[in-house]
């Protein structure tokens, strides 16, 4: 502070010991009111169910409780007007809302601070605003699994290759490989839930750190705000993050689910590919180039992860070197879940909207397939069945024939049965039955498999498992 500057009052939540405020760069780091105000609904709730107890419990009279109700009434329609004036002298979303509520009815509103502490009530409102952020994750990610599964039963027999390092390796359909990724989503709904059950414990009732003298219900406030129960162990209520942390971790793994599946509609877009189309609601042109369509939706979806892991290693990080309990760099874990959750939200909704948006193109995708060989895994199985050649003598009986192909320049299914014989004696005409592209997909009917019988079974198994019905 330059020696000119002239403070402030003391701030009047704590005003008792200090003599003048902050200066100004004091106010400016320590204030959460710019992104805490996020939260307002769930600290109101939560003060709600604090002063119901209170009352409950003969700590405070039922006027004085039924003026803080009326007082939490207005503010939260205030905050929901935008007539409420934050203040960032005021620091957070808590005392701003209990300075207004002194304003409001008076004196009472001093009392709602009894046996609480701004470290319990800023761990009850993360933990209930990342459950309820939660609650809307799962409702995107059930919309994504429905919308991959439509698009999935609409291509149970659209043939395209399937790769491995993105050489064609062997073909699938489609349908499949949407399903693959309603397995992906299916499982961070899973990690969501998981999540959600452990976070879903009350902090409030553990004040500062040690709890309190007074003889508050924690299990009717936790009961009020649909906690499963109250935390354990007041120390760790006030200075545990782990559910931001999962919610992070989960976050960034459904963030790279959405950011894989981006990077192939990326790719099936290309020119080299062509495998699908999407619309004008979902590219953009280019100001310079008039033939361009440019997926920026996905690349930005696919951009967005970043930020997100990011977030996980910053809190991570913040929380890595803190003594027990409350510490004050506790604060940093808003913006990064803040910023997370609204990056998941934006990609899920560019990703499904993608989903329905894209035209896939059967005819490109079939020719692709048909390049590379991609049915001599086929000749090779049917060495084995049919001739009984030991699998490792069939692949390298099947290399041979496909550097013959190669030489070529052909497909192995146009070689003729003769050419095959030279190699082998024991292939017969038979084998042309398995070499096509079309038998090659129909015959892959193990468990999981992408035979389009498979995969319209695996739609309707995957619709009542991940959407109930
Ligand atoms: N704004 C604070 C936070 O977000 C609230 C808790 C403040 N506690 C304290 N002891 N200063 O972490």
């Amino acid at each position: 502070m330059s020696p000119n500057e002239t403070r402030k009052p003391a701030n009047t939540q704590w005003g008792g010991r200090f003599t003048s405020g902050p200066s100004e760069v004091m106010e400016r780091i320590n204030a959460s009111i710019g992104f805490d105000q996020r939260f307002f609904a769930q600290d109101i709730s939560g003060s709600r169910a604090h002063a119901r107890m209170l009352v409950e419990q003969g700590i405070l009279s039922s006027e004085d409780g039924q003026a803080i109700s009326d007082g939490l009434d207005t503010i939260s329609r205030e905050i929901e007007e935008g007539s409420f004036v934050f203040s960032a002298a005021l620091e957070d979303i808590h005392m701003n809302v209990e300075s207004r509520l002194r304003e409001l009815v008076g004196d009472a509103a001093g009392r709602l601070h009894t046996a609480r502490s701004r470290n319990d009530q800023v761990a009850t409102d993360f933990r209930l605003w990342v459950r309820d952020e939660i609650d809307a994750v799962e409702i995107q990610l059930r919309g994504l699994q429905e919308a991959l599964l439509d698009k999935a039963a609409a291509h149970a027999d659209t043939i395209m290759p399937g790769f491995t390092h993105l050489q064609t390796a062997q073909p699938v359909t489609l349908g499949h490989h949407l399903l693959a990724y309603v397995e992906m989503f299916g499982r961070d709904r899973g990690r969501f839930a998981d999540a959600r059950a452990r976070l879903n414990e009350s902090p409030l009732g553990a004040g500062a750190l040690a709890g309190t003298s007074f003889p508050i219900d924690r299990a009717a406030t936790a009961a009020e705000l649909g906690f499963d129960r109250p935390m354990a162990n007041s120390l760790d209520a006030v200075s545990d993050r782990d559910f931001a942390l999962e919610f992070l971790a989960a976050t960034s793994i459904a963030m790279t689910h959405v950011s894989r599946f981006a990077e192939e509609l990326v790719i099936w877009c290309s020119d080299g590919f062509r495998f699908v189309h999407l619309s004008d609601a979902y590219t953009t042109g280019s100001s310079m180039m008039p033939q361009k369509r440019n997926p920026d939706a996905a690349e930005l979806s696919r951009a967005k992860t970043g930020r997100v892991f990011g977030a996980l290693l910053g809190l991570l990080t913040v929380m890595k070197g803190l003594p027990l309990a409350y510490s004050k760099d506790m604060q940093e874990d808003k913006e990064p879940v803040f910023d997370a959750a609204d990056s998941l939200a934006l990609a899920l909704a560019a990703i499904t909207g993608m989903v329905s948006d894209m035209t896939a193109d059967p005819e490109n995708m079939r020719a692709a397939a048909g390049k590379g060989q991609p049915t001599a895994t086929d000749l090779a199985d049917w060495l084995v069945r049919a001739a009984g050649v030991p699998f490792r003598d069939a692949h390298a009986i099947t290399g041979a024939v496909v550097s013959l192909a190669e030489e070529r320049g052909v497909d192995l299914s146009t070689l003729s049965p003769a050419d095959m014989q030279a190699i082998d004696p024991r292939i017969s005409e038979d084998v042309f039955q398995v070499l096509s592209v079309e038998a090659s997909v129909a015959s892959r009917t193990s468990e999981g498999g992408t035979a389009p019988d498979n995969v319209r079974a695996a739609v309707d198994a995957a619709r009542a498992r991940y959407l109930g019905n």
